[in-house]
């Protein structure tokens, strides 16, 4: 693994990155989507129509590259290696971790449901859609946000160095053996699709992601106007 998969402004190293560098810029990748599903939100609660078309991409990036990529790393590898480092796994912080992933596919599912209906013609589904996909903007921005401040941070200091390069190994598995070749770069021109069609630069997603107010910045995002970075 090189530091190619890192955004830009970090700075050159030889060393390879942590675990936890890794799943935070994927966090920056799908927090420009999430600025996209904000304004498909607002867009179908004023309007009353949903863009079916960024609609379905959005869905099919959550599913592949939040969820089935990014929560799959993090369920399958970073949370039992803290587990197996003393974080207790039924009750601890990974546990809540893994409740709020359930509570968000849920909240995806209930968003490809109305898509679905406001296909066959329910204008009513429209104000569904808005309501799931917003709930699902602020649940994963506040995931985003403690695993950032609190999780990771615990992570690199809790596991060995040895662990965390073995997890660099099963990440790299993970996109090869269940991701599948190419699908990692797949769903990240989706994302750059999405993010070109409504407008949105990686520095508007990083304002709204900590628009709480709290100090964490993150790995940088890419500037405005350029391509999305490989989060691997
Ligand atoms: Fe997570
Ligand atoms: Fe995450």
């Amino acid at each position: 693994m090189t530091p190619k998969t890192l955004p830009p402004a970090t700075p050159a190293r030889t060393a390879a990155p942590r675990p936890t560098e890794i799943l935070s810029a994927e966090h920056r990748v799908i927090e420009q989507v999430l600025v996209v599903l904000e304004k498909m939100s607002d867009r179908a609660r004023t309007e009353g129509e949903v863009c079916l078309g960024s609609a379905r991409d959005a869905i099919a990036f959550l599913r592949t590259f939040a969820d089935k990529c990014h929560h799959g790393k993090e369920e399958a590898r970073l949370f039992p290696a803290m587990e197996r480092h003393g974080l207790p796994a039924d009750a601890g912080p990974t546990a809540v971790m893994r409740a709020e992933h359930e509570m968000g596919r849920e909240a995806v599912r209930r968003m490809d449901e109305a898509v679905v209906e406001h296909a066959k013609g329910d204008k009513s589904a429209a104000s569904r859609f808005a309501y799931h996909a917003h709930g699902f903007v602020e649940l994963l921005r506040e995931h985003i946000a403690k695993e950032d401040q609190v999780l990771f941070p615990m992570a690199d200091r809790m596991l060995p160095s040895a662990v965390q390069t073995e997890l660099l190994a099963d990440f790299e598995t993970a996109e090869r053996e269940e991701m599948g070749a190419g699908v990692h770069e797949e769903m990240l021109a989706v994302a750059e699709r999405l993010t070109a069609k409504w407008g949105v630069t990686a520095s508007e997603a990083l304002a709204k992601a900590h628009a709480c107010g709290c100090a964490h910045a993150g790995p940088a995002v890419r500037p405005a106007g350029t391509p999305l970075q490989k989060a691997r």
